[in-house]
Formats: structure tokens, sequence, C-alpha cells
């Protein structure tokens, strides 16, 4: 034993469980195999600091939602692509609201979940990946902070062409971003700080996730500003056309394909 997790569906395993305590489908985790264990979601960065945080908002309905989930599902038209579905809360509203909607994943275990709560078009993979199947799309939605899907200045271009590719004429990307440069707590001062000397984006997070003895390898993910989401943005197929901050740090960008 090396103290390292196996890398695994972290997300997957974690978002069953937490869909087993919200609705006594499946073995429910226990503590002391008795008592009901609350299932939290791990999360390690690069520089050490772990952060935990409850994992059963994933399956929130809309009267639990941000307001900022609201202006986006009300912002989407044509057909969606949910990028990250999660446990399907954004496209099960949807798809009641008859909205056509798929939800793509690179978690079998998420899609699993999702499936079962009733969304009813699924994919596997990454937009990279979507994009050879030939469908196509209206509205892109990037929520609950997955604008950090575009990683960084590295992985960004091809992230932005792939959803270009999926993209029909007009097609629009919402994604949910949150401003992380409002701080003062000196650990993640300092931590922009490092990443700024190594070239990085301040907030380009690396980080993995734990649950229970899984892990994820170490990846990126981008919590910026609008201003370093516009230059990212800058002489892509995109066009920044929205920036709706009323929820600061958190906010919603709309990117337009030219
Ligand atoms: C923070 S959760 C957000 C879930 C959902 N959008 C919500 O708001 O409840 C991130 C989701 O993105 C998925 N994911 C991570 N990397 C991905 C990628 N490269 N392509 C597609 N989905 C990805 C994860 O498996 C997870 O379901």
């Amino acid at each position: 034993m090396t103290g390292e997790p196996e890398i695994g569906d972290v997300f997957g395993e974690m978002i069953r469980d937490a869909y087993a305590v919200a609705t006594g489908i499946g073995p429910r985790p226990m503590a002391g195999g008795r008592l009901p264990r609350p299932v939290i979601e791990i999360i390690e960065r690069d520089d050490g600091l772990v952060n935990g945080a409850p994992a059963g908002h994933y399956l929130d309905p809309p009267q639990r939602w941000q307001p900022h989930d609201h202006r986006a599902v009300d912002r989407v038209r044509g057909h969606v692509l949910d990028v990250g579905v999660g446990a399907g809360r954004i496209a099960l509203h949807l798809q009641d609201r008859g909205v056509p909607v798929t939800g793509l994943d690179t978690s079998l275990g998420a899609l699993r979940v999702s499936r079962h709560r009733g969304v009813r078009d699924l994919v596997h993979g990454t937009v990279d990946e979507h994009a050879a199947d030939g469908r196509r799309y209206d509205t892109f939605l990037l929520l609950g902070n997955n604008l950090g899907l575009f990683e960084g200045r590295e992985r960004a271009p091809a992230m932005l062409a792939a959803l270009a590719a999926l993209a029909r004429p007009g097609a629009q990307v919402i994604a949910h971003g949150t401003d992380p440069y409002g701080t003062t707590d000196p650990v993640h001062t300092a931590y922009h700080e490092r990443n700024r000397r190594r070239g990085r984006i301040g907030g380009q997070l690396r980080l993995r996730l734990r649950y229970r003895l899984l892990g994820t390898e170490w990846f990126d993910y981008l919590v910026c500003s609008p201003e370093e989401f516009a230059e990212l943005i800058h002489g892509s197929q995109w066009r920044l056309t929205d920036v709706d901050d009323t929820d600061h740090p958190y906010y919603l960008a709309t990117l337009t394909l030219r």
C-alpha cells in the first residue's frame, strides 16, 4: 500500500452514493455500518490545499439552484448540449420544458445516474470526441463552474475549436465561471502568484478529486476573471458577447459563433 489512490471514476462513484442517500436507490454509504454517511467531494490542489464540499447539490431541483443557473437556462435556444451533464439537474429541467437536450460527460457513473433520473439523450466522452459523431447544436451549456473545462492557455484553443465543430450557425456557449481574485486569503493569493510565476493563469488550478479509495489523475481547471476569459477567446471562432456578473464573483459568459 502506497497511500496513493487507485485511478477511477471518482465523480461517478460519488454521485452514485449521493443519489443513494437522496433517494434510497442503491446501497447507501454508512458510518459504522449503521448511520448514513454524508457524501463529500474531496478536492486536492497541488499546493497541498484540501477542500471538501457536500455532493448533494449536484442533484438539486430548480427550487434550490443559484439564480445564475435559472438565467442560463432562460437563455437557451435550439438543441442544447449540456457539457459535463453530471447528475443531470439542468438537462432534466430543460427536457421537462420540451427543450431538445443532449447530456455529455466523461464519467460513466454520472451518466448512469443521469439516465436513472430520466435524462433520455446521453453521450459518453469529451467535446473533441463527440465532434466526430456529426451531431450539431445551437447552445452549449457549461454550468456548475464548468467554464473550468477550458483549463488554461494550452487547452482552450482546442476546446473552442471542438465546440465550433459541433456548432450550428449562430450557436452560443453559456459558461458559468467564478472570478477568484476578490479574496484576501493568503493561501489563495500566494497560489495565484505562484501560478503566474510559472507562466500559468493565476486561477489555473491543478487539482485531483478523491472519493473513498479512488482518485483522478491531476488535471487543470480554470477559475479566471471575465477579462482573462476574454483573452483566451480572442482570435478563436467565438466572440464573447455578454458577461452577466449580477451574482459576482460568479458570472455567466456567453460566446457567439462568428
Ligand atoms: C462540477 S461537475 C458539474 C455538473 C453539472 N454541470 C452541474 O452543474 O450540476 C463537472 C462535470 O463535468 C464532467 N467532466 C469533467 N471533465 C469533462 C470533460 N473533459 N468533458 C465532459 N465532461 C467532463 C464531470 O464528470 C462532472 O460530471
